[in-house]
């Protein structure tokens, strides 16, 4: 029996125990995988409590991704990178930390064939999310150029000297800077909260070529605004679960070291959620 879980607050909306378990119970491991919710303040005991407990690995979540990096004994060189853990393992007592949204990022623009030499990148968001989609864009050889745009505009700024010091050529833009070129770039991708539970999008379907690519991170609803109007205007799109199932399914993979059972997983989350036309 080993037991695993997501640490974040707020998590009771997590997908990742469907995920995990229905992963488990489909290759009959005897495994199990439980959210906690941990505050700030409880950080670093709540660690060191799935340290004593002897915990096989755990996820790590909003507003932890960062923090928890303290904590750690280890963490590998993308997660040192992006500047954020969201996987961790147990290896003989040690903590190790990952960064799988790097990965998940990144693999449905690969099992879509994506070009990335030439390719230009707008970004809207600043946060969590966005350093690892960065982290991402720098690891793939090719990306011609990138345009940060992000409601926080200083933030904005301090991702834009992240994605220099890992050689991307950035540069920074209002947000209504960007919706106004938006259709000038081969993808277009969603790293804020906006349409998150909601029926608003970072850009009307106007601001939208149909030769481009967009992808929204934002995967509540499936189906977002940004992603409606991107299909309006025939833009290839990129569903966020994509990335949920592909950062999960690596998780799964450096905790078990057995291939991730991805379409077990992808049914549990399509239990949940209304699959895609
Ligand atoms: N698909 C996946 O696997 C995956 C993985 C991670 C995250 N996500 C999703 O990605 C989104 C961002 O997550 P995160 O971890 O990056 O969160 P975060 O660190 O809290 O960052 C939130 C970002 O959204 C922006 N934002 C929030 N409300 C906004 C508004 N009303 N108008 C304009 N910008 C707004 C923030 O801008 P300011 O800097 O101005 O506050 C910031 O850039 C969430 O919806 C999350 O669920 C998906």
């Amino acid at each position: 029996m080993r037991t695993y879980c997501i640490i974040g607050d707020p998590v009771s909306h997590s997908l990742s125990p469907a995920m995990h378990n229905a992963a488990f119970n489909s290759l009959g491991l005897d495994y199990v995988y439980i959210a906690y919710k941990v505050s700030s303040s409880e950080l670093e005991d709540s660690v060191e409590s799935l340290r004593s407990v002897k915990i096989s690995g755990f996820n790590v979540t909003i507003p932890h991704k960062t923090a928890v990096l303290q904590y750690l004994d280890e963490v590998d060189q993308l997660s040192r990178k992006a500047g954020a853990v969201n996987t961790v393992t147990n290896i003989d007592g040690k903590f190790k930390g990952f960064n799988t949204d790097v990965h998940g990022f990144v693999q449905p623009l690969l099992n879509r064939r994506i070009d990335f030499r030439g390719l230009s990148v707008l970004l809207f968001g600043a946060g969590g999310s966005a350093r690892a989609v960065v982290t991402s864009l720098s690891n793939v050889n090719g990306i011609s150029r990138l345009v940060l745009a992000n409601r926080t505009y200083s933030k904005s700024l301090e991702l834009s000297k992240l994605a220099e010091i890992n050689g991307l050529t950035c540069s920074v833009a209002r947000v209504e800077e960007a919706k106004a070129m938006a259709k000038r770039f081969d993808l277009v991708v969603n790293a804020t909260s906006v349409g998150l539970q909601s029926n608003e999008s970072i850009l009307d379907s106007e601001d939208i070529d149909g030769s481009s690519t967009v992808y929204d991170l934002v995967y509540r609803p499936v189906m977002t605004k940004l992603l409606e109007n991107a299909r309006a205007k025939g833009a290839t799109i990129i569903y966020g679960y994509e990335m949920l199932l592909e950062q999960g399914a690596q998780a799964f993979e450096i905790w078990t070291g057995i291939k991730a059972p991805i379409l077990a997983m992808k049914k549990a989350l399509f239990g949940v959620f209304q699959e895609p036309k």
